[in-house]
């Protein structure tokens, strides 16, 4: 086991930038999640680690070694590619003790260790099976034993889990979870799914345009986004552009005429700013229903949406556009035209100045 440090690495492909110079310190033991969109260079970084691609400038650690030069066999690490190809020709248990094999370790401890592995990842019993014998998510499974068996340093997984349906998804999820608590690895997985990177990562890499957003506990990702793009990644939608001042009742962003009360800004009074709302911290009320509270904002539902178990609703306060994510059956009361009052809770909104400081 070992942490990995990456320092200044840099990458350009035909003169375009690929990835900016970047530093980046994973510890021992953890979970790092790669997330960002397509192009953002999360690829890129995870070859350039696993000694697949070489980077321009830079160097890269695992553990004590500087192993910028060495090729991928000898950084002592577990890599699954986004397609996990097995050798289709191949058993499951031979494709587990291939990497052994090339080692020269002998084919009965190779067999002991392929058992144990695949006893790891759910999996014993299928030795003998042929890869095209297994479902997606046990194919899965089966290129993860293959990564895990050499007893790598670190393991770099390249989207591992993006052809899985939902359901095997979630299941694989919570696999890779218990084998990471198992094997204390540190773990460096790519995923352009933001609820996968924060159901596993103990911190989450966020990248766009080949440089870092932000690095943080996926709580803190969530709640204290570092700018306007990390805010937007993670479903934040844009309130308006305003104001930001104190009142009576603490910070305000004031849009259109209308103050909408923000949370922990830094931003000084008078500073022009992006505002950008949480949809689901945003609760309507029928009018109807009871008195408006001193908190909430008169609006006007202008749409209704259902996707099963939740609604969206978008509704008008002046000129301005709140969006509201609810369990559904809270929308059951509220129809297109109905008036409400608009409760954000604290934290929900968001102001950025020059699309980053908080
Ligand atoms: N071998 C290559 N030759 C030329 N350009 C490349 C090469 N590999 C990557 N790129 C370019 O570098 C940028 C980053 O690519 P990368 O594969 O790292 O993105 P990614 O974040 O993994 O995206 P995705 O989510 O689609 O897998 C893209 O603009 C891509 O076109
Ligand atoms: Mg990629």
């Amino acid at each position: 086991m070992a942490r990995v440090i990456i320092t200044g690495v840099s990458k350009t492909f035909n003169g375009s930038t690929a990835l900016h110079p970047l530093d980046l310190a994973v510890e021992d033991g953890s979970f790092c999640c790669m997330l960002g969109s397509s192009g953002s260079g999360k690829s890129t970084l995870l070859r350039i680690i696993a000694g697949l691609s070489e980077p321009d400038t830079g160097t890269v650690r695992i553990g004590d070694r500087d192993v910028t030069g060495l090729p991928p066999e000898r950084r002592r690490i577990g890599f699954v590619f986004q397609d996990y190809a097995l050798f289709p020709h191949l058993s499951v248990g031979s494709n587990v003790t291939f990497g052994l094999r090339a080692r020269h370790v002998s084919k009965r401890e190779a067999v002991v260790k392929a058992e144990r592995m695949l006893e790891l990842v759910g999996l014993t019993g299928y030795a003998h099976r042929t890869p095209k014998q297994l479902s997606g998510g046990q194919q899965q499974r089966v290129a993860l034993a293959r990564a895990l068996v050499t007893e790598p340093d670190v393991l770099l997984l390249d989207e591992p889990l993006s052809a899985l349906d939902r359901k095997i998804r979630g299941e694989m999820q919570r696999e890779l979870k218990r084998i990471h608590r198992e094997t204390g690895l540190t773990t460096i997985m790519v995923t352009h799914d933001q609820e996968e990177a924060m159901n596993l990562g103990d911190r989450v890499l966020m990248l766009s345009n080949g440089a870092v957003q932000q690095f943080d506990e996926p709580e803190r990702l969530y709640h204290a986004p570092a700018n306007e793009f990390v805010a937007g990644f993670l479903g934040a939608v844009p309130l308006g552009h305003g104001v930001v001042g104190t009142g009576a009742r603490g910070r305000f962003v004031e849009i259109a005429g209308n103050r909408f009360a923000l949370g922990d800004s830094r931003l000084p009074d008078g500073t022009e700013a992006d505002a950008v709302v949480m949809a689901e911290r945003v609760t309507l009320t029928a009018a109807t229903a009871r008195a408006r509270d001193e908190a909430e904002h008169e609006g006007v539902v202008v749409s209704l949406d259902f996707f099963g178990p939740f609604a969206r609703a978008e509704a008008r306060v002046g000129d301005v556009s709140v969006p509201a994510m609810m369990l559904s059956q809270h929308a059951t009361a509220l129809e297109g035209g109905a008036r409400v009052w608009i409760r954000i809770a604290t934290g929900g909104i968001h102001a950025f100045a020059d699309g980053a400081t908080r």
